[in-house]
C-alpha cells in the first residue's frame, strides 16, 4: 500500500491542466455519485473526480498521480455487486471515470470484431454489433449503465455464459494504462497469436487493480437468425435440471440461456416492477426461463420448444409454461428476470452470494444451502436464481420481515460463510460472475491461499509496486 495523502492543490491544478475543467469535478455535490456503490453497501469519499477525454490524458493523469503517489480508483457505470469501484472512505483516492471515452472505433463485420473504448456503455456496444449484422453474446441486468471498461476489468458473465462463456471469452485484444501511465497497446484482432504470456487475460478479472483499461477489440458471432423463449413453471430446482438436460439432448448448441428463478423472487418482481406480469395461470415454486437461438436459417426452433415442453408437461417435468410470441413477449419475460436484482432492492435489503458449482449439483447446493441459511437466521427470506445453465446461482438472502435493514446486513459475513460451507462441499466457487472487489478480499487466503495467492501478489507487486491501482480491492 502507498504512503497515502490528501491529494495537494498543486495536484489537481496539474490534473485540470490535462483534463480542462470538464473533465475536473471536485465540488462535493458533482463528485457525491460517484463515491457510493448502487447497492447502497460503501460509502467513500474523495477530492476529485477526473474524467479523461482519450486514452492519452487517461495515461498524462495516472502518471501525474502516479508521481505523487495518489491511489486511483477506475470506474465505470459503478454498477459493480462488491463495492469495486468506491473509493477509500479517508479521501485519499482520485476517482477515474472512463465515461467519455465512450467511441467505437471500428466494427469489422469480415474480421467480426469490434473496437470499443472503455466508456462505451455494454448496450451501446451490442447495438453496433448488431446494426452490422453481428452479436456481441454477452448480455448482463446492467448492460444499459455497465461500461465495457468495467465489464472487461471484471470479467462480467451474466445471461449467456453457458452458451458463449464469460467476458474474458470475447477479448481479442486490449489498450491498458499501466500504473506508471505508460499505455500498452495491445489491440490486436489475432484469431492466433501465439506470443509468449497472455497479457490481456491479465487485467481481465484484475478489478482495475493492475491497470485501467482503456479500449478493446470484441470478438462477435454471427447474429442469431431465430430465437425463441419460454418461461416455465416447475416444482423445484430437479426438474429444472432434468429440463435442462432434456435441451441438451435435444439440441444442446441451440440453449443461449437456462436461467432459473424462485417463487419468491418473481414476487418481488411482480410486486415493485411497473408493468411486470406473469404469463402463467398460477405463481409456481421455481421457474424457469429458457432460450433457444441459431444463426441458421429455419431452423424450426420454436416447433423443437414446443416438442420439448410438451413432453416435460407430460412427463410432470413442467407445470405449465408460456411461449412468447413476439419480440414483446419475448422482452417482457426477460423483464421478469432482469428485474430481479432491484426488486430486492425495493424489498428490503439483501446478502447476495454470487456462487457456481457444477451445473448438475445446482438442486443439492440450493437445498443444503437454503437449510443452512434458515437455521442461522429463522424468518430469512431466500431467493436463490440465477444462470442455471452455467451453475451460477445468486444465492440471495432477503431480510427477515420484521427486522432492522441495518442489523441484517451486519450479520453478512456470518450469512456468507454459512452458503460458503456449502459451496466448497460441491467444489464451486465463492465468486461466480461478480468479482472480489472490497467485499471478499476477506475470503481469498482461504479460498485461494497458498500459492496461488502468493503468485497474484508477486504480479500485483511486478505491475503496481508503489501499489496505487485501486488499493484494497480484490487482494486482502
Ligand atoms: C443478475 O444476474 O441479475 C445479477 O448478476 C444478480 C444479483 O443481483 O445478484
Ligand atoms: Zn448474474
Amino acid at each position: 500500500m502507498p504512503d497515502t495523502a490528501v491529494p495537494t492543490v498543486s495536484l489537481l491544478d496539474s490534473l485540470r491542466a490535462v483534463v480542462g475543467d470538464r473533465g475536473l469535478l471536485t465540488d462535493a455535490t458533482d463528485t457525491a455519485p460517484y463515491t457510493q456503490d448502487w447497492r447502497r453497501l460503501y460509502k467513500g469519499s474523495t477530492q476529485a473526480v477526473v474524467r479523461p477525454g482519450s486514452t492519452a490524458e487517461l495515461a498524462e493523469v495516472v502518471r501525474l498521480c502516479a508521481a505523487s503517489g495518489t491511489p486511483v480508483v477506475p470506474q465505470g457505470g459503478n454498477t459493480s455487486m462488491v463495492g469495486g469501484a468506491v473509493p477509500a472512505e479517508d479521501g485519499t483516492e482520485i476517482i477515474i471515470s472512463t465515461a467519455r471515452l465512450n467511441r467505437i472505433r471500428d466494427m469489422d463485420p469480415a474480421d467480426m470484431t469490434l473496437t470499443v473504448e472503455a466508456g462505451v456503455t455494454l448496450k451501446a456496444a451490442q447495438t453496433a454489433a448488431a446494426d452490422a449484422g453481428c452479436l456481441l453474446p454477452l448480455s448482463i441486468s446492467s448492460e444499459g449503465s455497465a461500461q465495457i471498461g468495467g465489464v472487461l476489468a471484471v470479467n462480467a458473465g451474466g445471461n449467456n455464459t453457458v452458451r458463449y462463456g464469460n467476458a474474458r471469452d470475447m477479448v481479442l485484444g486490449l489498450e491498458v494504462v499501466l500504473p506508471d501511465g505508460t499505455v500498452w497497446n495491445g489491440l490486436r484482432r489475432l484469431r492466433k497469436d501465439n506470443t509468449g504470456y497472455c497479457l490481456r487475460q491479465l487485467f481481465v478479472g484484475a478489478e482495475g487493480t493492475l491497470g485501467i483499461i482503456t479500449a478493446a477489440v470484441l470478438k462477435l458471432v454471427p447474429q442469431p437468425k431465430e430465437i425463441a423463449v419460454a418461461l416455465c413453471a416447475v416444482d423445484g430446482p430437479e426438474a429444472a435440471l432434468t429440463l435442462f438436460t432434456r435441451f441438451q439432448a435435444h439440441d444442446a448448441a441451440s440453449i443461449s440461456a437456462f436461467e432459473l428463478m424462485s417463487g419468491l423472487g418473481m414476487s418481488f418482481v411482480l410486486k415493485h416492477i411497473p408493468g411486470a406480469v406473469l404469463p402463467l395461470a398460477e405463481p409456481a415454486p421455481f421457474y424457469v426461463l429458457v432460450e433457444l437461438a441459431t444463426p441458421r436459417p429455419q431452423a424450426g426452433l420454436r416447433d423443437m420448444l414446443e416438442q420439448v415442453l410438451e413432453q416435460a408437461l407430460e412427463d410432470g417435468i413442467v407445470l405449465d409454461a408460456a411461449i412468447a410470441e413476439s419480440d414483446a413477449q419475448r422482452a417482457a419475460i426477460w423483464k421478469l428476470r432482469e428485474e430481479h436484482s432491484e426488486a430486492q432492492k425495493r424489498e428490503g435489503a439483501s446478502v447476495k452470494n454470487d456462487v457456481s458449482v457444477p451445473v448438475s449439483k445446482v438442486p443439492a447446493f440450493i437445498r443444503e444451502a437454503t437449510a443452512a441459511c434458515e437455521a442461522l437466521m429463522p424468518g430469512v427470506r431466500m431467493v436463490p436464481f440465477g444462470h442455471m445453465g452455467d451453475g451460477n446461482i445468486h444465492f440471495n438472502l432477503e431480510q427477515p420481515v420484521a427486522a432492522e435493514a441495518a442489523w441484517f446486513l451486519a450479520q453478512d459475513h456470518a450469512i456468507m460463510d454459512a452458503v460458503n460451507a456449502v459451496v466448497r462441499k460441491f467444489d464451486g466457487s465463492f465468486s461466480a460472475e461478480h468479482g472480489i472487489g472490497k467485499l471478499k478480499p476477506y475470503m481469498m487466503p482461504d479460498w485461494r491461499g497458498g500459492a496461488e495467492l502468493a503468485l497474484m501478489q508477486r504480479i500485483k507487486a511486478a505491475i503496481d509496486p508503489v501499489g496505487i491501482m485501486n488499493p484494497g480491492k480484490v487482494l486482502p
